[in-house]
């Protein structure tokens, strides 16, 4: 997602902050910018695309001497990738470059153009900026008029703002987004979102904590905490290998991915959960005008997430809803019908596969919807309409956090129906928010659970194959687990709905049969129970996953008792995302980049 860096010092701040910026790359962006205020003159550049077009607009700007610098990339959430989107934003005097979302922007913006202030982009971030200029208006000292502004935020930001109003200054704040500072015996000070633009650079860095904010200066670093009490920096010292710093000192990307998953998940329900609403400023009101079925179409875990999204839309949204492999529905001469909304699903927006069944609904003249995790992707451009997951770049091949997003969204959307079609009472439509604002912390990973999965994990390395076993939402869950364990460990697993197992697959059941029993409390517990006891009664080696104790199970991972099978729902994807990685490791495998396997499939 986005990535930020800072700069104070004498060296050369525009060389600084590219660099920095080359480090966060791997994070996904899809434009850059710099600003530098040196001898209260601003230099600012921008450009969409890659950093080397950035590079192309600077190579004449020189900086000699002190200077104060910002720079971010940028991975578009409110706004397209253009150049104006593009951070730093300027007010009059002053730029600011910020990670996260800003919830309550639309009422501050909307006072601020009352005021008579003009906007350039569509951001959330521009408000910022001016929101501060206003304060300065009234309130001589900068840094009390930055304490203010922060006061007036609502959402999650880590942000840098330079001034000419304290030219020899940055003001720093952080809640929700992550930022460090690092120093050295220089007087430099650096700022970055994650440790790799600092290493080389500063010995010692500090992490900051959510709700931090101040300014540094040439000969000061000044902190206070949320209360706005001041606080000592509590430094620690930079590591030196660039890609385990890219990997925030995790194992493998996909581990970081999986303990990633409640801040994106944060990110994602950020400033769409109303009080008794879902707020998708992106969709056009009309868009689910007519329509009387919803068609959806992906591939892999994508289209698991739309199996899930099936069982939400029927029982929530009250529409009718199937559900197709892009593959199978490239060539099988489907019929579409006007009243259906097709809605295709991919992280990347560039499975060939996925992208030609948008097209055929589109020529089909069929309004098309799609759910994404990148900007500006094939699908992107070609869809009507489009809601972006927030999970931010993934880069193990095995898809963990883009899944989680892509489920949360569909659950919000599904909800956003549900009140369309007044399928829900208002009381049932806040239970749910609810419900979905607990969703980040039923994601957290506990070093406890992760203990007990990388011990269980020993017993799982040989055997004749896995079933992974569910009921109703539990059943696409199986089937991503399954999935996710046979792209990485090399080992047979099917997904398979836990009632049909005695249709046929019984009889391979004996103790080398690995079952993943997916047994949450509140959806068909007792049924799914007799499932299992079926294959435990013929000798399958049976894992249970489930809040409710289980004696018929040979293994058992507990999860958290939950108020709602959503939330069952949440707890149990970490874990077998965790079973699949750790069986992994302990078989030598490359988890990151297994055999045979692309991130983005391109070709049919
Ligand atoms: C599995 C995985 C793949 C993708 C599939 C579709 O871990 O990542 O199954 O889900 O190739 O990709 P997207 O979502 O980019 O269309």
């Amino acid at each position: 997602m986005c990535g930020i860096v800072g700069y104070l010092g004498k060296n050369n701040t525009k060389e600084i902050l590219l660099s920095g910026l080359k480090e966060l790359e791997y994070r996904g962006y899809d434009s850059a910018g710099i600003a530098v205020l040196q001898d209260n003159n601003f230099a600012n550049y921008k450009a969409v695309g890659k950093l080397v077009n950035l590079e192309e607009k600077t190579k004449d700007f020189i900086t000699d001497g002190f200077a104060v610098g910002i720079g971010h990339t940028r991975w578009a959430t409110h706004g397209k990738p253009t150049e104006l989107n593009a951070h730093p934003h300027l007010g009059e005097s002053s730029y600011v470059v910020h990670n996260g979302i800003i919830e309550n922007y639309a009422q501050l913006k909307k006072e601020l153009q009352e005021d008579g202030v003009t906007f350039l982009s569509q951001t959330d971030t521009e408000v910022i900026v001016h929101q501060f200029e206003k304060n300065l208006k009234n309130i001589s000292n900068a840094f009390e008029a930055f304490e203010k502004t922060i006061s007036e935020l609502q959402g999650a930001y880590a942000m840098l703002i330079v001034t000419k109003s304290l030219p020899d200054t940055i003001f720093f704040a952080k809640n929700g987004s992550p930022m460090l500072v690092g120093v050295n015996e220089n007087d430099e000070k650096f700022f970055a979102s994650s440790d790799s633009p600092l290493i080389g650079l500063a010995k010692e860095v500090n992490y900051f904590d959510d709700g931090d904010y101040g300014y540094v200066t040439q000969d000061a670093l000044e902190i206070f905490n949320k209360a706005g009490k001041k606080v000592e920096a509590h430094f620690v010292t930079l590591a030196t290998d660039k890609l385990s710093a890219q990997k925030d000192g995790y194992r493998f990307f996909m581990e970081k991915e999986i303990y990633e998953q409640s801040d994106v998940i944060a990110d994602t329900i950020l400033g769409r959960l109303g009080e008794d609403e879902i707020i998708f400023d992106e969709l056009d009101s009309s868009l689910f005008d007519g329509i009387h079925e919803i068609k959806l179409c992906a591939c892999g875990t994508s289209y698991h997430s739309a199996l899930c999204a099936s069982y939400m839309f029927e029982r929530y949204s009250k529409v009718r809803c199937s559900v197709e492999v892009a593959s199978e529905f490239r060539y099988r001469e489907p019929l579409m019908s006007k009243d259906t909304l097709f809605v295709v699903i991919s992280q990347s927006g560039e499975t060939a596969d996925t992208l030609e069944t948008l097209k055929m609904a589109k020529n089909a003249g069929l309004k098309t919807l799609v759910i994404c995790n990148v900007d500006n992707s094939s699908m992107v451009r070609l869809a009507d309409a489009c809601i972006l997951t927030r999970a931010g770049i993934e880069k193990g091949v095995a898809s963990t956090k883009a899944f989680a997003t892509q489920v949360t969204v569909f659950w919000m959307l599904s909800l956003y129906v549900a009140k369309r079609n007044k399928a829900f009472t208002t009381k049932e439509l806040q239970d749910q928010i609810h419900l979905l604002r607990e969703v980040p912390a039923s994601v957290i990973v506990t070093d406890a659970m992760h203990e007990r999965i990388k011990r269980l994990s020993k017993r799982y390395l040989h055997g004749h194959g896995f079933f992974f076993i569910g009921r109703d939402l539990f059943f696409p869950l199986a089937l991503e687990g399954a999935l996710k364990l046979k792209e990485i460990s090399y080992l047979h697993a099917e997904g398979y709905p836990s009632g049909e197992m005695k249709h046929g697959p019984i009889a391979l059941a004996d103790p080398e049969l690995f079952t993943i029993a997916l047994l949450p409390q509140h959806l068909l517990y007792e049924k799914s129970k007799s499932n299992v006891e079926e294959l435990s009664a013929r000798d399958s080696t049976i894992c249970a996953i489930s809040p409710l104790p289980f004696d018929k199970a040979d293994d058992f991972i507990p999860i958290n008792s939950c108020k709602d099978y959503m939330l069952e729902f949440f707890e149990m994807m970490v874990v077998v995302q965790l079973l699949s990685l750790e069986i992994s490791v302990r078989l030598g495998n490359d988890v990151d980049m297994p055999r045979n396997l692309a991130k983005s499939v391109t070709v049919e």
